[in-house]
């Protein structure tokens, strides 16, 4: 990695030092508790070894995205229980990071502080140097340990790095980059992608980017539906972008044989209607049905391909997994992947969605991320800004 890490600091840049450190504790909330706390495990590498060195944790992060102020709906303190389980100790709120220096500085080593949702403050997205210099007011040095955040140029992500030294990447970070880093770089041959979801307006320029590195581009969800209209085919009610149709035309062109499409889908006349579902393939969709997940077919000719693979990269799902039966495709990729693994291939899941699709199974994969739009952007071969502003080795 080009840029600092926590590891690149001596023992006594943190010891008794406040380490300002940006995490991304951007996690779902249900009735006020955390309902799934992957990234705050995520983080616990990051947090340990700070406290294990005698610094003293103060934790930024964002959660949501409020509109116009503080909103109780979006309080970080909600995850308080839920973080001070995990560390086994406990975590000091800070309500206003304006009003925080003083219990900042009243941590003992190795204690911790959460400040509020960054973005209760307006300053925050509009990445504002006063906001940025209210934050570094709370720490000695800086640590960004949110990939999840790192597409996002903020006061808590990217000003602050610039105000407070050193400014360093958590191993959190540092993983993140590394795996995602690695498919860009020297992927292990053959190297097959699995793009998925709904749309391919929010996936084109990851395709763009991944399809002169892989040797096999596979797609599934909803996307493949506007590939087929692109060839001609009857997509009954599916759901189709008809402003992309031209653009899938021109990456059927260009891809020659590394764009694979499903064989066939599952249909059904409306997700309200599973019990009448169905399996066709792709030519012979009717009209007035949908198509709602990869078929069987598809599903073996995917991990056949899969298995074959030495590097893996998925993103998004291969139908509408939350409403079964159509999770069967999606479910079918991640056992696939597990599969792959066993026999040697990295595999590494991008955020979003696809994550839900592997619970459960993150030991048997190489890396899960938990960045969605970062891990994009990063494949687009984008800049993130919050990697950016760290410093360099
Ligand atoms: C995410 O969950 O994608 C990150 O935490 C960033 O959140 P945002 O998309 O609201 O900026
Ligand atoms: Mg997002």
């Amino acid at each position: 990695m080009k840029k600092k890490s926590l590891r690149d600091l001596p023992p006594q840049a943190l010891d008794g030092k406040r380490a300002l450190t940006r995490v991304d504790f951007n996690v779902p909330l249900k009735n006020g508790q955390v309902s799934d706390d992957t990234r705050l495990r995520a983080a616990l590498a990051t947090i340990t070894y700070l406290r294990e060195k005698g610094a003293r944790v103060v934790l930024l992060s964002h959660l949501g995205r409020p509109k116009g102020g503080p909103d109780p709906q979006y309080s970080l303190q909600q995850i308080v229980p839920a973080l001070e389980k995990l560390l086994g100790a406990p975590v000091e709120f800070i309500p206003d990071p304006a009003n925080g220096a003083a219990t900042a500085r009243r941590l003992t080593r190795g204690g911790v502080a959460l400040v509020e949702n960054t973005r209760f403050w307006s300053g925050e997205e509009k990445n504002d140097p006063e906001l940025a210099k209210t934050f570094a007011g709370l720490g000695d040095f800086y640590v960004n340990d949110a990939f999840g955040s790192a597409h996002r140029a903020h006061s808590s992500t990217e000003a602050v790095a610039h105000l407070l030294k050193p400014a360093v990447a958590g191993f959190l970070m540092e993983k993140e980059l590394q795996y995602l880093g690695q498919l860009l770089e020297n992927p292990k041959r053959p190297f097959i992608a699995v793009l998925g979801g709904a749309k391919i307006s929010g996936k084109i320029d990851v395709i763009r980017s991944l399809l002169p590195k892989v040797d096999e581009l596979l797609v599934g969800g909803a996307m493949a539906c506007t590939f087929f209209a692109a060839m001609g085919l009857e997509v009954g009610s599916s759901l189709v972008e008809p402003d992309r149709i031209a653009l899938a035309k021109e990456l059927l062109a260009t891809s020659g044989k590394k764009l694979i499409l499903p064989r066939g889908g599952v249909i059904a006349p409306s997700l309200e209607r599973p019990q009448e579902s169905k399996s066709v393939s792709a030519d012979a969709i009717p009209k007035g049905w949908a198509v709602f997940d990869i078929d069987q077919v598809t599903q073996h000719d995917f991990r056949a391909r899969l298995l074959r693979a030495k590097t893996i990269f998925w993103n998004g799902p291969m139908g509408v997994f939350e409403t079964p039966p159509f999770d069967a495709g999606t479910r079918a990729v991640a056992n696939a992947l597990v599969e792959a693994g066993q026999k040697g291939a990295v595999t590494v899941v991008g955020g979003g969605d696809s994550v839900a699709a592997v619970a459960g199974m993150e030991d048997k994969l190489t890396h899960v991320s938990t960045g969605g739009g970062a891990s994009l952007e990063f494949l687009e071969g984008k800049e993130l800004p919050g990697v950016s502003a760290l410093e360099d080795k």
